[in-house]
């Protein structure tokens, strides 16, 4: 039995799963950095390329590299199937786009990462896709928006960058009692902390860009679902339009699988020593932490995630002055737009990440001129307090 197959405990099966060992008996997985496979006869190379018997064909279709990366997330979400990607933008766009054509329309949070936003309101209109953005956290707001050609309803949770948590299986049978399908972005959570498949979510997207790689390394994204739903929907886009994984990335972001529980664990203890450290502090008139009881959605938190998160986001006095004072007294902390590292960053979503949003857009998402996203990182939490201590001085 393959370490896929077996239910080892998601550790077990990070380590081991979705392994393909070659004829060399290889201890650390292969990289097949190829573009392409050569066949024994004419014979065969038909029969492959018509699906008659299995096999590699090319590299923009499926790698053995990629294909070991896609059965170990596979194994860890509990999912039948797995398809990766370049980025994580890719499986977000090609999940949304692979469940719809035109006169179709689409409900999502509107508590999302700005290029998820863009894509929504901006790219899916141009091919006839209209589109309702709701409060995520509004359940009567989700089942108002429903129209008769509603296909697909999207949705982050943890959201970037207020952490706020949506109740994934309610908005799950909002979906289907309207025959539409719920994907749902689980960046913030990791697969770690929350299964959205198991709470009734059709399909799951990630940026293995973030906590997967880990390390500041890579881009790479993956979708996860049923075997029909990838059949279906997807298997055929991602073949013939080709943002494909990298064999190399693959590689990378599947030995970063091995350890991603050790440092996901770190960083969120990390994260929640840093929040505990900056509750009631003068400075700061906002702090949010999935981890502690005065979270707003705690009680969603307890019923659909394992743990708290490896983000913290906290307002501080003075605006984007106040903010910018912070941001450049850290002698340790980077600034910067990524999150999910072994380094620990912070980010102004203000001035980056939510900086196409008009002013008003921002205030109604709860993202003020002052806020500020932590993302904790593997150093010492004492070395992180201090930095951060020290730097709110300036504010
Ligand atoms: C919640 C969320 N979804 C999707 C993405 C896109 O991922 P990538 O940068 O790998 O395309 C990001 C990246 O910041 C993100 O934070």
């Amino acid at each position: 039995m393959s370490a896929s197959t077996k239910t080892y405990r998601p550790e077990t099966r990070l380590v081991h799963a979705g392994t393909l060992r070659s004829q060399f008996g290889e201890t650390s997985e292969a990289l097949f950095l190829t573009q392409g496979y050569v066949y024994p006869t004419a014979e065969e190379c038909e029969a492959r390329f018509s699906g008659k018997i299995p096999g590699y064909v090319y590299s923009r279709y499926s790698n053995p590299t990629m294909s070991m990366f896609e059965q170990r997330m596979a194994a860890l979400e509990g999912a039948e199937a797995a398809r990766s990607t370049a980025t994580g933008m890719a499986a977000v766009t090609t999940a949304l786009m692979g469940l719809v054509r035109a006169g179709d329309h689409v409900v999502a949070a509107k508590a999302l990462f700005g290029s998820c936003r863009w894509v929504i309101e901006e790219w899916l209109p141009r091919f006839g896709v209209t589109s309702t953005l709701v409060n995520g956290t509004d359940l009567n707001a989700w089942k108002k928006a429903v129209q008769k050609n509603t296909k697909a309803f999207f949705l982050e949770s943890p959201t970037n960058p207020t952490l706020e948590v949506i109740d994934i299986a309610a908005v799950a049978d909002i979906a289907h009692n309207a025959s539409a399908r719920l994907v749902v972005d689980n960046v913030f959570a990791t697969p770690l902390y929350q299964s959205p498949l198991t709470l009734g979510a059709d399909c799951v997207v990630y940026s293995a860009t973030k906590h997967i790689d880990g390390q500041g390394r890579v881009l790479g994204g993956v979708i996860l679902g049923s075997e029909k739903l990838i059949l279906d929907h997807y298997h055929q886009i991602l073949r013939q339009t080709g943002p494909s994984l990298s064999p190399f990335n693959a590689w990378v972001l599947l030995k970063s699988l091995e350890t991603l529980p050790v440092r996901v664990q770190r960083q969120t203890d990390n994260a929640g020593t840093v929040a505990n450290a900056l509750a009631g502090h003068k400075k700061i008139t906002r702090l949010i932490y999935p981890g502690r009881p005065d979270h707003p959605q705690a009680d969603i938190i307890r019923k659909q995630m394992r743990a708290g998160s490896t983000l913290c986001s906290f307002e501080v006095r003075g605006g984007k002055e106040g903010a910018f004072r912070f941001l450049n007294a850290l002698q340790l902390i980077g600034i910067t737009n990524n999150l999910g590292d072994a380094k620990s960053l912070v980010t102004h979503p203000t001035t980056t990440t939510h900086q196409r949003l008009t002013p008003e857009q921002r205030t109604e998402l709860g993202i003020g001129d002052g806020l500020i996203r932590f993302s904790a990182g593997l150093e010492h939490p004492d070395d992180l307090i201090e930095d951060i201590l020290t730097a709110m001085e300036k504010v």
